[in-house]
């Protein structure tokens, strides 16, 4: 049983360790948990900035609804990092709610969101309680710039762009977001049209153009991204088409090899062999826990495109350290729930339930992201 209102599930893990940071930086106490308590009050004690002023407990649980519903009980949210999401978040989503808590997530994945949605969205809602994935960098970035476009009256279609910078040798993702990425080559991926979700072929691509890049930047549909399932049911919003990009290294190229690849020679074998070759992947690109971001290196632009029958906007975020952004926004979230104060219960985005100029705010304040808005 959780001692603290706060559970950050993944407490191992890179991500759920930053949340932390934030969270002790906000003075909210948490429950940490993890699959093994010792490795993770090691790991903790690694990396976890200002550990020494937190309040927080550890609590070992096994990866099961009944272990983990046992572990939240007595929370009032669940910050959920452990992914690739399509794989484990379902058992999460589902003891959370038996636990009475709020669930918000760092997925990116569109089929797991879909896969809440459906079973989920309508329980949460009756228990009062949001479900809110991708409350992270990918993609609340992208939908703040979506939702500033759209506050121009009459836009009614989007086309975004998440464009981030890392190290050169690398794209310096974490190892679960590696897996999550390769994950992304056995799921639809979709884009919406017409208030219709729509797969996009197994090849797209685009070459963005954008005043912030001297060269275009070559961008993956990443699984679609979370944008067209919130915005598909959006009255403001007709279509929304969204995209990826990693801009100072080849990773992307890699990428779309690989998916075509998959496409040709893997995607009839049987699930077991596919994990293996999902895994050798995993293992090759990302061996280990890359080190904490630094705003000199990470960077980052969202772009979002909003046209209407006349209206045409432009909406950019600047951002850095999308792993640091994406512990303050589930910190911001947290303050938000733990107050009581949502504009939705049920499956709904941050930018939803929270109001997207609060968490634009909140983002700023710290240095995280600078927004601006043009007329065309
Ligand atoms: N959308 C975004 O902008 C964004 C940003 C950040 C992260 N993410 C996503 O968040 C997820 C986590 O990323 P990360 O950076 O924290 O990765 P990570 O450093 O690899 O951490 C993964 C965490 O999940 C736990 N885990 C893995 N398999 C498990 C299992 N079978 N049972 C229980 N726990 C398990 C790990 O525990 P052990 O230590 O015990 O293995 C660890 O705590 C990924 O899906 C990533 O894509 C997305």
């Amino acid at each position: 049983m959780a001692k603290y209102p706060v559970v950050v599930y993944g407490a191992s893990g890179y991500t759920g360790m930053l949340t932390m940071d934030w969270l002790i930086d906000q003075n909210i106490p948490f429950t940490a948990v993890a699959r093994n308590a010792k490795r993770t009050q090691e790991m903790m004690a690694q990396r976890v900035v200002r550990l020494e002023s937190a309040t927080y407990e550890i609590i070992e649980a096994e990866h099961t609804v009944e272990s983990l519903t046992k572990a939240f009980k007595g929370a009032k949210v669940v910050c959920n990092t452990v992914g690739p999401f399509v794989n484990f978040g379902i058992t999460t989503v589902e003891a959370a709610l038996k636990a009475g808590c709020h669930h918000i997530d760092t997925t990116g994945e569109q089929s797991y969101m879909l896969q809440v949605r459906e079973q989920f969205g309508a329980l949460y809602a009756q228990a009062g309680l949001l479900v809110s994935p991708s409350v992270s960098y990918m993609y609340t970035f992208s939908e703040i710039a979506a939702e500033l476009a759209l506050e121009t009256q009459g836009i009614d279609a989007l086309e975004t762009a998440a464009m981030c910078r890392g190290p050169r040798d690398s794209a310096g993702v974490s190892v679960g977001s590696a897996a999550s990425i390769f994950e992304l080559m056995r799921a639809k991926q979709h884009y919406l049209w017409e208030n219709q979700l729509r797969a996009h072929a197994v090849d797209a691509s685009f070459n963005i153009i954008d005043a912030n890049f001297i060269q275009p930047v070559f961008c993956l549909p990443w699984g679609g991204t979370s944008l067209p399932i919130y915005f598909e049911k959006d009255s403001r919003v007709r279509s929304c088409i969204s995209s990826v990009g990693f801009y100072d290294n080849n990773v992307m190229q890699m990428v779309h090899g690989l998916a075509k690849k998959w496409d040709a020679e893997y995607k009839d074998l049987p699930r077991e062999q596919q994990d293996a070759v999902v895994k050798s992947l995993v293992d090759s690109t990302t061996p280990s826990m890359p080190p904490r971001e630094r705003t000199s290196l990470q960077r980052s632009v969202d772009v979002a495109i909003g046209r209407g029958q006349l209206a045409a906007v432009r909406a950019t975020v600047h951002g850095i350290t999308p792993y640091i952004s994406t512990g303050a926004l589930q910190t911001a979230a947290v303050i938000k729930l733990l107050d009581g104060e949502t504009n939705a219960v049920g499956f709904a985005s941050g930018s939803k339930a929270f109001g997207h100029r609060y968490l634009l705010g909140f983002l700023e304040q710290r240095g995280l992201a600078r927004a601006t808005v043009t007329q065309l």
